[in-house]
């Protein structure tokens, strides 16, 4: 008895162990994670991303996912979770996501002019999109992502 009792007591230190290296190599600053918590950073990630093809509820669980790794996330993983509820159907007037005729006009104001509004708002456009949390990179990444779709 006593012999199984330590036994699981070194599995459970054991365990402990793994988590507590876990933890330590999430809070890791950007540029400065470790092979093992991006390797594990893929493993958690790829599930979604086989079984996903396409579709704005999987990139909103992919978002979801990301939330709080301290990682930027995606252009499209941004779009998916906040452009998308205006850019994919137009609504309030939303050039639409592809819509290479209503982007064109917008794309020859340049790049600096297009992120300067996403990130502080233009006439109907919300400011950062309504993406409270969104970064000025995350935001500049959405629109790289919208007018890359939309040439
Ligand atoms: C609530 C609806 C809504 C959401 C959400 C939204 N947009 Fe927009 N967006 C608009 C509308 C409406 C316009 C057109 C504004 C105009 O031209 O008067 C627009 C225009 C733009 C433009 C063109 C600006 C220009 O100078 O022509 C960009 C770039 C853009 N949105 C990026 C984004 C990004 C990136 C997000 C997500 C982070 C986002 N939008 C989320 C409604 C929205």
């Amino acid at each position: 008895m006593k012999k199984l009792l330590s036994a699981s007591l070194v599995l459970l230190a054991t365990l402990f162990a793994g988590t507590a290296v876990a933890a330590e190599n999430s809070s890791y600053p950007l540029g400065q994670r470790s092979i093992f918590s991006d390797r594990a950073t893929a493993e958690r990630l790829h599930p979604v991303g086989s079984v996903c093809v396409e579709g704005e509820e999987c990139g909103a669980q992919v978002a979801a996912a990301e939330e709080g790794s301290g990682e930027p996330r995606s252009g499209e993983q941004v779009y998916n979770s906040g452009c998308a509820a205006c850019h994919a159907s137009g609504a309030a007037g939303a050039p639409k996501l592809g819509d290479a005729a209503a982007w064109a006009p917008r794309i020859d104001k340049g790049m600096e002019t297009l992120v300067k509004h996403a990130y502080e708002g233009f006439n109907a456009m919300p400011a950062k999109g309504m993406c409270a949390d969104c970064s000025e990179e995350e935001i500049h990444a959405a629109v790289e992502y919208i007018v890359g779709q939309s040439k």
